[in-house]
C-alpha cells in the first residue's frame, strides 16, 4: 500500500474513474449520495471475485449448495425474520434541515451541518419500502431485501427435499442487498445498494463454537489469497448490546482502512436456531430438519460468513496500489493477484498506422480472447500504453513490432518488473498461462 495513507483514497476513487473501474452514481445530474456504477474494468474485477468466491467456498467443497433468491420477497419473511423490528438505526433529526444523523455523528446538540435543533433519538428502519401490483396499500408493501440470507432460510426446506443434505452443510448466495444508510462517504465502503456474499452453514447446536473456530480460518484463508496483507486484518468480538438483533456471538474481521484505521470488513455470526424456528412458526410450515440415523427432528443452528463484495473489492484497490519511480520515470501500477486483475493481456501494435503490424496484432489479440480477458490499444506511444495497462493493473503486455514481421515472435513485459522478453506467438498462450498462474 503507498505510503501517503492521507491522500490515498483520493487517488484511488480518482484512478477507479480515470481508468474505468467505479463510476460515481447519476453524475451528470449532480449523483445520488452513495450509488456508484462499475465502469468495465469494475465489472471484470467483481466477477472475478464472485467467481473467486463461489469456486472457494461453493464449488471446491462437498458441503456446499448454492441459490440464487428474490429480491422481493413477501413481506411476512422480514417480519418473522426480526426486521421490520429489531433492524434499526437510531438516528437524531436536524429540526431545521431535517437531515438525519446517528447519534455518535453529533457528540454536540447542534445540527453538524447547519448548527440547527436536534430531535432526541428516534428509530428508523434502513429497508426500502416498495409496493408490488396495482395497489399502494399496507398488504402490497415489499421490501428491497437488507440482506441475501433470508432467501436461504426460506428455501431450506426446498434444498432438504431435493439433495437430503446431512448436517453439517451450507446454503451460500451472492447478490444485491439494499441499505437506506444515511452516513455518506468513504466511497465503495457504505453504499444504498450492495452485493452480498453470504453463507448459512447448518449444524447441531453443541459444535457451535468449533465451527465458529473453523470458520474464522477459512475466511482468513481466502482474504490472504486475494493478496491482502496479514498486519491490516484482525479480528473483533462485538459487545453484546451491539449483537444484531439475531445474534448470539458475532465477530468481524477488520481492514485497517485509511479512513479512520480499522473497520469491519465481513462479519461472522452465531444466529442460533433464530431464523429456521421463527420463519417455521409464522409461516406454519414444519422447517426442523430430521436426523436419518437417530429420526430426531431439531431446528439446526447457523453459522453464518457474511462478505461484501464491494469492501473487497475496495481493499483489493488498497493493497494493490503503488507509486513508483523507476530510472526517474513516475508510474502508478495497481498490482493485482494475476487470478484476480480485471485484465490479463493487453496487445500493442507497434504504430497504428502500419497495416501488416496492425494485422499481426490483431490476429494474436483476436486468438488470446478464445482463453484470456485481453484488451487492445494502438492509441499514443507504447510508453502511454503501458503507463494506462500498469494503471490498470493488467499483468501483461505484448508489443508486435517490426521484428515480429520477420521472426514471429513478440515483446511480453512484466508489470511489476516491467521486464521485456522475446516470445515466440506459437508458444504465447502456454507462456502467459503459466505466467498467470504462478
Ligand atoms: N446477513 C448478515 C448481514 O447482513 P452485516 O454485517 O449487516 O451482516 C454483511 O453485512 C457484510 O455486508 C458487511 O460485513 C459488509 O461487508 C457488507 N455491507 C453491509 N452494509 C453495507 C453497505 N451499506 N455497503 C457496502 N457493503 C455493506
Amino acid at each position: 500500500m503507498a505510503e501517503d495513507k492521507e491522500n490515498l483514497m483520493d487517488k484511488i476513487v480518482s484512478l477507479c474513474k480515470r481508468r474505468g473501474f467505479v463510476y460515481p452514481g447519476s453524475d451528470i445530474y449532480g449523483g445520488l449520495a452513495n450509488t456508484f456504477d462499475l465502469g468495465p474494468l469494475g465489472v471484470e474485477l467483481a466477477n472475478n471475485i464472485k467467481r473467486s468466491w463461489w469456486k472457494n467456498f461453493v464449488q471446491d467443497r462437498d458441503d456446499m449448495y448454492g441459490l440464487d433468491g428474490g429480491i422481493l420477497m413477501n413481506q411476512k419473511i422480514w417480519e418473522a425474520s426480526g426486521h421490520t423490528k429489531g433492524f434499526i438505526d437510531v438516528l437524531v433529526e436536524c429540526k431545521k434541515c431535517h437531515k438525519r444523523f446517528r447519534v455518535e455523528q453529533t457528540n454536540l446538540d447542534k445540527c453538524p451541518e447547519c448548527r440547527g435543533e436536534l430531535t432526541t433519538a428516534k428509530k428508523f428502519i434502513p429497508m426500502f419500502k416498495t409496493f408490488v401490483g396495482p395497489v399502494e396499500d399496507s398488504s402490497s408493501i415489499a421490501y428491497l431485501r437488507p440482506e441475501t440470507a433470508q432467501a436461504i432460510f426460506v428455501n431450506f426446506k426446498n434444498i432438504i427435499d431435493s439433495f437430503h443434505p446431512r448436517l453439517p452443510f451450507g446454503i451460500a448466495q451472492t447478490g444485491k442487498a439494499f441499505r437506506n444508510e444515511i452516513t455518506l462517504g468513504n466511497f465503495i465502503f457504505r453504499k444504498l445498494e450492495f452485493e452480498q456474499m453470504e453463507i448459512e452453514y447448518f449444524i447441531e447446536e453443541k459444535n457451535w463454537k468449533e465451527v465458529f473456530d473453523e470458520w474464522k480460518k477459512e475466511i482468513e484463508k481466502w482474504v490472504f489469497s486475494l493478496g491482502v496483507n496479514k498486519k491490516n486484518i484482525r479480528w473483533r468480538e462485538h459487545e453484546k448490546e451491539e449483537l444484531a438483533h439475531y445474534s448470539k456471538h458475532t465477530e468481524d474481521i477488520e481492514y485497517n482502512f485509511p479512513f479512520g484505521g480499522f473497520k469491519e470488513l465481513y462479519g461472522l455470526a452465531y444466529r442460533a436456531d433464530y431464523d429456521l424456528k421463527n420463519h417455521s412458526e409464522k409461516s406454519g410450515r414444519d422447517l426442523k430438519y430430521t436426523d436419518l440415523i437417530t429420526n430426531e427432528k431439531f431446528f439446526p443452528h447457523v453459522i453464518e460468513p457474511s462478505f461484501g463484495m464491494e469492501r473487497t473489492m475496495l481493499i483489493i484497490l488498497l493493497e494493490a496500489y503503488h507509486e513508483e519511480e523507476v530510472r526517474g520515470v513516475k508510474r502508478v501500477v495497481l498490482k493485482f493477484n494475476p487470478a484476480i486483475a480485471p485484465i490479463k493481456v493487453a496487445v500493442f501494435p507497434l504504430l497504428a498506422n502500419k497495416p501488416k503490424l496492425i494485422d499481426k496484432a490483431r490476429n494474436i489479440y483476436l486468438g488470446l480472447k478464445k482463453q484470456f480477458s485481453v484488451i487492445w490499444d494502438d492509441r499514443g506511444n507504447i510508453g502511454k500504453r503501458y503507463y494506462a495497462q500498469d494503471e490498470a493493473g493488467t499483468p501483461y503486455c505484448i508489443t508486435v513490432d517490426f521484428d515480429t514481421l520477420e521472426k514471429d515472435d513478440v515483446t511480453v513485459r512484466d508489470r511489476d518488473t516491467m521486464k521485456q522478453v522475446r516470445i515466440k506467438i506459437n508458444e504465447l498462450a502456454d507462456y502467459l498461462e503459466q505466467k498467470l498462474n504462478e
